[in-house]
């Protein structure tokens, strides 16, 4: 790697509801975030209890330059100082992702600077080097609101898939569960902090049973539309008896128990082929995605990783959900290895990290 020079990067996250530009400094190896400014369009959408893609089109075009010139604020620089900029180029909502791109495009242009364009889901699975300096090969647990999946990060953008859901991304299941259960939008973090509330967990798991699909199958795919089945079934029943929020705390608290025990099912068969692949008897072991912001899962993972001798690494919450700064750190990773993109390349709702692996079909 060029670790001699300073270089700055700015990045542009735009593929779903989160409007994020940030920009970075690397120098001697040593990596900064100068600025990360990011604009979530919760409240836009929370009437409709989702993400709707025109309504998010139209607030990124709206806040993209404001927050274009606060990151530049931010880092007491200006469009001149910048080497290159970096855009997610897919996979994400179409309208959101060419208007982050096409701003992208723009300073390229404007300054005669490369334009890098990024996979959402590679910036996600390399916030570790940026955050912990973490080396390849890595095992990478990516959950987020639009994917799930395992794969083996390896050096110089290879990617290899070990498993992905076959239906429902965890995000989303965590999301609709949370609706069914009358919780606020979006559900992850409110299901995790009304779950703090259960106060007889045994109790909680007796009462309310829920499936762990695909608990000891081979393989390392997800399936999580059973255990959203499930949660309906048990609301349903309590409703006639009347929703009470003790309840839904002991009902969120078995969903969470539930969820842990596929992740830790399917991680361990990941753990086991990793290390036989890579003929290694340690190695890291990174979850990331706005999911990864659970406490409750990223304990549970951590047991996981100390019975196979694997180093848990977890991003610090702010960089688990979507954020420019992942943006411009696989922008920089491109960058030393003067991997640009002409400004003829377009946007990509679809574009898996492993083209190869057969069961990338809807989610990826
Ligand atoms: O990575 P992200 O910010 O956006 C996507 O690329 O999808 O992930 C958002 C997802 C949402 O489904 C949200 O409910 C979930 O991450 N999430 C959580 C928590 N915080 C965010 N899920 C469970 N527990 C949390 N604490
Ligand atoms: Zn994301």
């Amino acid at each position: 790697m060029n670790n001699h020079k300073k270089t700055i990067i700015m990045g542009i996250e735009s593929s779903c509801d989160e409007t994020g530009v940030a920009i970075i400094c690397v120098e001697n190896g040593e990596k900064i975030i100068l600025s990360n400014t990011v604009l979530s369009q919760l409240k836009d959408h929370k009437a409709f209890g989702g993400v709707v893609p025109e309504i998010a089109a139209r607030a990124h075009m709206q806040h993209i330059d404001t927050l274009i010139k606060a990151a530049l604020e931010e880092a007491s620089l200006s469009l001149e100082n910048l080497d290159a900029v970096a855009a997610t180029t897919g996979p994400g909502l179409i309208g959101g992702v060419m208007i982050g791109m096409m701003a992208g495009k723009s300073i390229a242009v404007t300054q005669n600077i490369p334009f890098i364009s990024v996979n959402h889901l590679e910036a996600h699975v390399l916030t570790p080097r940026l955050t912990n300096n973490v080396e390849f090969p890595y095992l990478v647990l990516l959950v987020s609101g639009g994917h799930t999946q395992i794969l083996i990060a390896n050096e110089g953008g290879q990617y290899q898939c070990l498993g992905s859901t076959l239906d429902d991304a965890l995000g989303e299941c965590f999301d609709k569960s949370a609706k069914l259960m009358g919780l606020g939008y979006p559900g992850g973090p409110e299901l995790e902090k009304i779950a703090l509330e259960c106060r007889n967990k045994e109790q909680a798991l007796e009462k309310y049973p829920l499936p762990s699909p695909l608990k000891g199958r081979k393989g390392c795919d997800f399936s999580f539309s059973g255990l959203k089945t499930a949660v309906r079934t048990h609301v349903e029943k309590m409703q006639s008896e009347e929703l009470n929020r003790q309840e839904i705390a002991d009902l969120a608290y078995a969903f969470q128990v539930s969820v842990a025990d596929i992740l830790k099912d399917r991680c361990q068969n990941a753990i086991s082929a990793f290390q036989n692949t890579k003929k290694q008897s340690k190695g890291k072991f990174i979850v990331c995605g706005g999911v990864a912001a659970n406490q409750y899962l990223r304990s549970q993972l951590n047991d996981l990783c100390d019975q196979n001798n694997m180093e848990f690494i977890a991003p610090p919450l702010k960089l688990c959900s979507d954020n420019g700064a992942m943006i411009a750190w696989v922008g920089y990773e491109k960058y030393v290895r003067s991997e640009f993109s002409g400004l003829d390349i377009a946007a990509r709702p679809r574009w898996p990290l492993d083209e190869n692996y057969a069961i990338n079909s809807r989610k990826n």
